[in-house]
């Protein structure tokens, strides 16, 4: 039995546990009800519900809780987004994270609460047949955009490549930037969920690239492309719609439409065991990521690194490099380089 302490401590933890589902909850409804953005002119109790029409009593006690959970801040009987709301609501990486509120709460809470279940054999939910998941989950991976692209200009090679190959593009952001980066580089993106597709033209279109880049709507294993036509071929956070069988098939393609030098970058996040991945929590984290991948039928793990390595040399890769992108194994770059040079 726990001695008193003990169940201090536990009770303690099990406490903050709850406060965070709890906190996620009043973040995701007030961002998704519109009472952050209603909140951007300070308000009180009254003011909030008449001017969103909401009951009285629920849009105070969503008030108190948000501004409890530190999501407001109150001055002089008004309430305004904290600075945290407002990174959230529209920082530079306020899509992504908004999209991750959205996936913790919508997907990833309901799937493994059917892990009793699933653990038992029942058979595994098909991951993307919602459309707003698909395009949730292809905005979310953008949380680590900014630091990803720092990390990815780093890897020999990039900066120079003209010829650029997005292998499920998703949203089509990576393309967008390298593309507005350099005026004379040409983009393809081949992205296998048509409206994950179309969101990617809308995006090269806004972002005045369209005339450089084109979006293939099919599956990568079997659309046709140029061989060796790449200077650099992505390949952002897809790494795991991949089962191992495929693995070798698609990296043999990527190392086939590669030119002579030319690089694949893989943007994926891994289970590691570090000290720094402990201290961050990041190793719980994506061990749960993991569990969640692997609990649908058309998703599968994380990939080892080292087994990754060893695929990559197996297609003919030869020079590999690893670029951290988040600490402690949430998001890195493992590059290859087809050829001889360094
Ligand atoms: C998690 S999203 C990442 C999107 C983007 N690369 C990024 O990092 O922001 C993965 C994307 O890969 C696409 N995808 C998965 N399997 C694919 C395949 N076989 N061929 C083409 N696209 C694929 C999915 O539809 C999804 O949009």
């Amino acid at each position: 039995m726990a001695g008193l302490l003990d169940r201090l401590r536990f009770g303690r933890r099990l406490a903050a546990a709850t406060r965070g589902q709890l906190e996620i909850a009043v973040l995701r409804s007030g961002l998704d009800a519109g009472l952050f953005e209603a909140l951007k002119e300070p308000k009180g109790p009254a003011e909030l519900a008449d001017a969103l029409e909401l009951e009285l009593d629920l849009s105070a006690a969503w008030l108190r809780a948000a501004h409890a959970h530190g999501l407001l801040d109150l001055r002089e009987g008004k309430y305004r987004p904290s600075a945290y709301v407002d990174w959230l609501h529209e920082g530079a990486d306020a899509a992504g994270a908004r999209a991750m509120v959205g996936q913790v709460t919508l997907s990833y809470t309901p799937t493994l609460a059917r892990l009793p279940s699933l653990l038992k054999g029942e058979e595994r939910p098909v991951f993307g047949q919602d459309r707003e998941e698909a395009i949730r989950v292809a905005e979310g991976s953008r949380v680590t955009e900014k630091v990803a692209f720092r990390a990815l200009h780093r890897i020999p090679g990039v900066s120079a490549a003209r010829r650029i190959l997005d292998i499920g593009c998703g949203a089509g952001s990576y393309l967008a930037e390298l593309l507005g980066r350099t005026r004379d580089a040409l983009g393809t993106g081949v992205e296998v969920d048509p409206a994950v597709a179309e969101r990617a033209r809308q995006r090269l279109r806004v972002t005045e690239v369209s005339r450089r880049a084109q979006i293939v709507e099919g599956d990568f294993l079997e659309v046709d492309l140029p061989r060796d036509a790449f200077d650099l071929v992505l390949l952002n956070n897809n790494l795991h719609y991949f089962d191992a069988e495929d693995r070798p098939r698609l990296l043999a393609r990527a190392y086939e439409s590669l030119a002579a030098s030319g690089v694949l970058a893989i943007q994926t996040p891994s289970i590691s065991d570090s000290a720094t991945a402990r201290a961050m929590g990041a190793r719980a984290t994506m061990a749960t990521f993991d569990l969640f991948l692997r609990s649908h039928a058309n998703l599968h793990g994380l990939p080892l690194l080292d087994e990754l390595d060893a695929e990559l040399r197996a297609v003919g890769f030869q020079k590999l490099g690893r670029r951290p992108i988040v600490p402690g194994g949430m998001a890195l770059y493992v590059w290859a380089r087809k050829g001889r040079e360094p």
